[in-house]
């Protein structure tokens, strides 16, 4: 882009105002600059007179003689080697200095006192050191348009700075930016045209009645496709990417490309009103990365692109879930995948990494995929469940380690049988210990009935004995009884 800077005139004139004991002076700076200050006809040789800036810095003192670098001590460092009086003139009462090579920062209120005087006496004089750079210009092509620049630099006073068009308008621009040095500004502000033309950006010091301007020429490529604008919606399918670009002509040939320049499938929606174009393409993407939308318009060697970042929400599968549940044919082993898009395969690994034989149950919901596995091992081992989506590229595992206890009866555990011996013995201890009780009372009894039996036998022996006595007896009153028949008969 040619830029076409004219030169500007910079008049500077030095205007001294002298308003009784009020004077204003305006320098350019890197002049010198005298500071008037006069006591009438007086010789003020032998007097003292004292210069000082904005009431408190010490700028030039004169004492019968003596001053600042011979003999006097106390200047400021700023007027250091700076300011001079003019000792021809003192004779004739002229208390004026120089300022050497004045600067922006000398810029006050200077005050002349002669202390002793009475009554005191005292001048003022408000120095302005002016500083007005021609303002530099740069552009730069934008999305709306041209961006124009405009900088001044080091300015004093501070300028105030206007883009203006060939009419001699006024152009909207940004807030400017200011920023402000030892006195000294410097000025940005910055404008977008959309239309080509001359553009001057002018400065304007009012305080000392100054002006100054650049001017550009600038061509602006009206038609040329704005920066395309990227909208992104979520979708179930994944992110799907609207890409605008409005009124352009001629017509631009937009497209998506993913961060490898690949172009993705779209089919642009061309609208055309008044010879300028307007252009909507939508693509759906699956992957999150870097996409870019590009309108180009070759017969005006126009290019602009939108880069926009991109995250696909993630349908990967999470870490497997297995639990174990214990069957009589074994254990059953359960993995569960929840949430996950696009659909992922799952599978049951044993440590060979052989895939167990289970059908999956799969359910959907919202574009969302739960998988449930369920398999049965009988041997102990390490086993894994995959998900796996390819699509996407995922693939994530769980590992567990599982025991199959052996079906025989041999490895009853021993703990088992003791348990039951244990057992055993208490009840056939219980069962003895009652049983002795009895048979011991059962014995006593018995030897008890037998003492009885015995004691009966005793009794009827003696009964027995006491009868055949008895029965002698009778016999033998029988015998006698028959022998005293026999007696008689
Ligand atoms: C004082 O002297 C200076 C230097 O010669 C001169 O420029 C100035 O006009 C004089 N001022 C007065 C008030 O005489
Ligand atoms: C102009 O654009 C270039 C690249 O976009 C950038 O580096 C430069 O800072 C811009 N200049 C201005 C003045 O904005
Ligand atoms: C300058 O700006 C004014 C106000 O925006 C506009 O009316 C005029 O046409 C412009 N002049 C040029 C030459 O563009
Ligand atoms: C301001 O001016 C003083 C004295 O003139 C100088 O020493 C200093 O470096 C200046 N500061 C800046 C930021 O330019």
């Amino acid at each position: 882009m040619a830029l076409l800077l004219r030169a500007c005139l910079c008049l500077f004139a030095v205007l001294v105002f002298v308003d009784g004991s009020e004077t204003k002076l305006i320098v350019r700076e890197d002049e010198d600059a005298i500071l008037p200050c006069s006591l009438g006809a007086a010789d003020i040789s032998s007097r003292v007179f004292d210069w000082k800036k904005d009431g408190r810095v010490e700028v030039f003192i004169y004492d019968d003689g003596r001053y600042y670098g011979k003999g006097l001590s106390g200047q400021h460092e700023q007027f250091r080697g700076r300011v001079f009086h003019f000792p021809e003139q003192l004779k004739g009462g002229n208390a004026s200095i120089v300022i050497r090579k004045s600067k922006p920062a000398d810029s006050g209120t200077y005050a002349c006192i002669f202390p002793h005087e009475q009554p005191e006496r005292r001048a003022h004089v408000e120095l302005i050191v002016g500083a007005s750079p021609r303002p530099i210009i740069t552009a730069n092509e934008t999305s709306d348009g041209m961006l124009l620049l405009c900088e001044v630099n080091s300015a004093s006073p501070e300028p105030v700075l206007e883009w203006r068009n060939s009419s001699g308008n006024i152009l909207p621009a940004e807030k400017p930016q200011v920023s402000e040095k030892n006195g000294s500004y410097s000025v940005v502000l910055q404008t977008t045209v959309t239309k080509s033309g001359r553009y001057r950006c002018v400065s304007t010091q009012q305080k000392i009645h100054h002006q100054v301007y650049t001017e550009t020429h600038v061509n602006v490529h009206e038609g040329a496709a704005p920066k395309p604008v990227i909208a992104v919606k979520e979708t179930k399918d994944g992110l799907l990417l609207q890409c605008e670009v409005y009124s352009a002509s001629p017509k631009p040939e937009v497209v998506f490309r993913d961060s490898s320049g690949n172009i993705l499938a779209a089919e642009p929606q061309v609208t055309e009103r008044g010879g300028s174009y307007d252009v909507i393409l939508e693509t759906t993407v699956t992957k999150s990365g870097d996409y870019q939308c590009v309108a180009t318009q070759k017969e005006i060697n126009h290019q602009r692109s939108t880069e926009t970042r991109v995250n696909v929400p993630s349908g990967a599968a999470p870490k497997p879930a297995i639990a174990v549940k214990e069957t009589k044919d074994g254990l059953l082993l359960q993995c569960e995948v929840y949430g996950a898009s696009p659909k992922p395969e799952v599978v049951f690994q044993d440590s060979s990494g052989n895939i167990l034989a289970a059908e999956p149950q799969v359910t959907e919901r919202g574009g969302s995929y739960d998988v449930i596995l369920e398999t049965t091992v009988t041997k102990s081992g390490d086993y894994q469940c995959v998900a796996t989506q390819k699509e996407i590229n995922h693939q994530i595992s769980t590992e567990i380690h599982v025991n199959v206890p052996s079906g025989d009866s041999d490895s009853t555990p021993w703990i088992v049988v003791v348990g039951v011996l244990v057992v055993l013995l208490a009840v056939a201890a219980v069962i003895i210990i009652k049983y002795k009780k009895t048979w011991k009372k059962d014995k006593e009894e018995l030897q008890q009935r037998k003492k009885h039996e015995e004691e009966l036998q005793q009794e009827l022996n003696e009964q027995k004995k006491k009868h055949e006595e008895d029965l002698r007896q009778v016999r033998l009153l029988l015998e006698e009884g028959k022998q005293q028949k026999e007696e008689t008969a």
